[in-house]
């Protein structure tokens, strides 16, 4: 079985997150949606929460799970028993990161291979940190993020 891991913050997970969940449950059999616990950087969301937001936007899809994790990566991989890392690639900008990161996830594991897909067009303009500036100031978020997860996004600024 051809099994990838999505790794990430998804703090919220959107639409360019969406489009690479779907794009890569077409390629591989199973794809495993990597939220990342992060104890240094208190996210909008927790991390119960971001879990649920992706399962929410990813019902529809039946070969996607969603797991939370901290550490290593690899780690994750092993555990999940996936080969394959998934990244979006939205911009040049990203490229730099993402080659590090690759490179460092194949000396740390030699078995490992990341896998990128270029972000569609119309997503490549889109992060969470930039929707949740947009949310937080008022501004309309419905193209950017997946429509089942807008309320949750408005209740949370409401607060
Ligand atoms: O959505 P993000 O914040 O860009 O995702 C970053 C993520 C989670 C993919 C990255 O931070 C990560 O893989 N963290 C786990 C720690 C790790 O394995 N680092 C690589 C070796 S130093």
């Amino acid at each position: 079985m051809k099994r990838a891991v999505y790794p990430g913050s998804f703090d919220p997970i959107t639409n360019g997150h969406l489009d690479i969940i779907r794009r890569a449950s077409e390629i591989f059999d199973e794809v495993v949606v990597g939220v990342l616990v992060n104890p240094d950087k208190k996210g909008l969301f927790d991390i119960e929460e971001r879990v649920k937001l992706i399962e929410k936007s990813t019902s529809n899809i039946s070969n996607v799970r969603v797991e939370s994790f901290t550490g290593l990566l690899i780690d994750l991989m092993k555990k999940a028993d996936a080969k394959i890392i998934v990244k979006g690639l939205r911009a040049i900008s990203d490229f730099e990161y993402e080659f590090q990161m690759a490179l460092l996830n194949n000396k740390l594991d030699l078995s490992i291979e990341t896998v990128f897909l270029m972000t569609s067009e119309n997503n490549s303009y889109i992060s969470s940190s930039s929707i949740k500036q947009i949310a937080m100031f008022g501004g309309s978020i419905v193209d950017f993020v997946p429509e089942i997860i807008i309320n949750d996004i408005l209740e949370k600024f409401k607060k």
